[in-house]
């Protein structure tokens, strides 16, 4: 079989009945999304592939090299995990895959990078005109592999995926690894009954590969529309929040939680619609992701005029205790913000925070109200 048809026949999928006959990207990896399909040698001068379509499904430009598995190279700060293929996009260098989706759709993308050299790397993934520079950090890993999640909505049912190394270093060559693509579709957030937030259980969110140990980084993100965490905003300069998945982690309430790893630098936030006047109680549960992340770990809730600090003393081994905050709408739209109270770091130097699930937000109706209205 040709190698573009492989491609295709892994990643087109045909959908339940009930759904159009279209023909979709599944859940999970990108066609070669590991990059487990090397260039042909002759496509290749060393590590630099220098065929436009040389790396299976994909389509570059610029300096990219393609690193085999059990490959070292000394100006490599990160070494990539056993078994495992990547890619390194040196300056301006760009891969792209052509995917096939179902339109006006929401899609989560996850993808698995570390930097290699420079000090700030950033990487600028998008689909159409929509786009993302993620800053690729080594904070959140002992080994400095992270995942990345964005999302975007799409306006065709081809779309056009890329991932651009927006750096200009002196070293061509150096640039971010990245060993894996995935894709998610997001699911409207449901609003469970008597909660009136959003995917206030965080179950709806980014793929999270299920070899790794490390959940997902959620970056900035300043619209709730296009967010990979369904329904939720991250509010911040560089830093992220960490969705971590029940497998991995102990998490208080279902399979999903996320953790808040920035300190006051990141704030996970909803907006929702109230009125004026009435009362409103704000649930959530607080607790460690037993990552070993101990200390006294504290979650900060902002609703209107109203703050609740709680506190929590983690030995790093799992658990959560409940919390809430009641307030006053002072407008038709509220923000009901989360944080952690400061930096924590695990032994191995890496950032950890509190873990935040199970919020939830209900009208509170005042035995004072009531008797106005009999
Ligand atoms: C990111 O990439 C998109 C698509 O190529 C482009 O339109 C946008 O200007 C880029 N943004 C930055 C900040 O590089
Ligand atoms: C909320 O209040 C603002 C400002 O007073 C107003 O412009 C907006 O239309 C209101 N929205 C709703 C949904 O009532």
């Amino acid at each position: 079989m040709a190698k573009g048809a492989r491609c295709m026949a892994l990643f087109f999928l045909l959908l339940g009945t009930a759904a159009p006959a279209v023909l979709a990207v599944a859940d999970g990896l990108l066609p070669n999304g590991n990059f487990a399909q090397a260039p042909g040698k002759s496509q290749m001068s060393g590590a630099v592939v220098t065929g436009r379509y040389a790396i299976p499904c994909w389509e570059i430009s610029g300096f990219v090299e393609y690193i085999e598995p059990g490959h070292k190279e000394g100006d490599m700060i990160l070494a990539v995990p056993e078994g495992a293929s990547a890619v390194r996009l040196g300056n301006d260098a760009t891969i792209r895959q052509t995917i096939s989706v179902i339109r006006q759709m929401h899609y989560s993308v996850s993808f698995m990078a570390a930097r290699s050299c420079a000090q700030a790397e950033k990487l600028n993934i998008s689909v159409g005109d929509e786009f993302g520079v993620l800053p690729v950090q080594t904070v959140y890993t002992s080994t400095g592999w992270d995942t990345y999640s964005w999302a975007f909505k799409s306006r065709h049912a081809t779309v056009s995926l890329g991932i651009h190394n927006t750096g200009v270093e002196e070293d061509p060559a150096c640039g971010p690894l990245i060993i894996a693509v995935a894709i998610k579709t997001l699911s409207p957030p449901h609003r469970p009954k008597g909660n009136m937030l959003r995917n206030g259980d965080f179950e709806l969110g980014p793929y999270i590969f299920p070899s790794t140990p490390w959940g997902v980084l959620v970056p900035p993100i300043l619209e709730d529309v296009n967010s990979p965490l369904s329904g939720w905003m991250v509010m911040s300069d560089t830093k992220v929040v960490k969705y971590v998945d029940a497998p991995h982690h102990r998490v208080p309430q279902g399979a999903r939680a996320v953790e808040l790893v920035a300190g006051r630098e990141a704030a996970l936030l909803q907006e929702v619609p109230t009125v004026i006047g009435w009362s409103y109680k704000l649930s959530f549960s607080v607790g460690d992701a037993a990552n070993g992340c101990s200390g006294s770990l504290a979650v900060e809730a902002y609703a209107a005029r109203e703050t609740l600090k709680v506190p929590y003393e983690s030995h790093g081994t799992g658990g959560s205790k409940p919390a809430v905050l009641e307030f006053t709408a002072i407008a038709n739209a509220t923000r009901v913000v989360f944080q952690s109270s400061n930096h924590l770091m695990k032994s191995d130097a890496t950032l950890c925070g509190p873990v935040l699930d199970d919020v939830f937000l209900v009208r509170v109706r005042k035995p004072a109200a009531r008797r106005l209205r009999l």
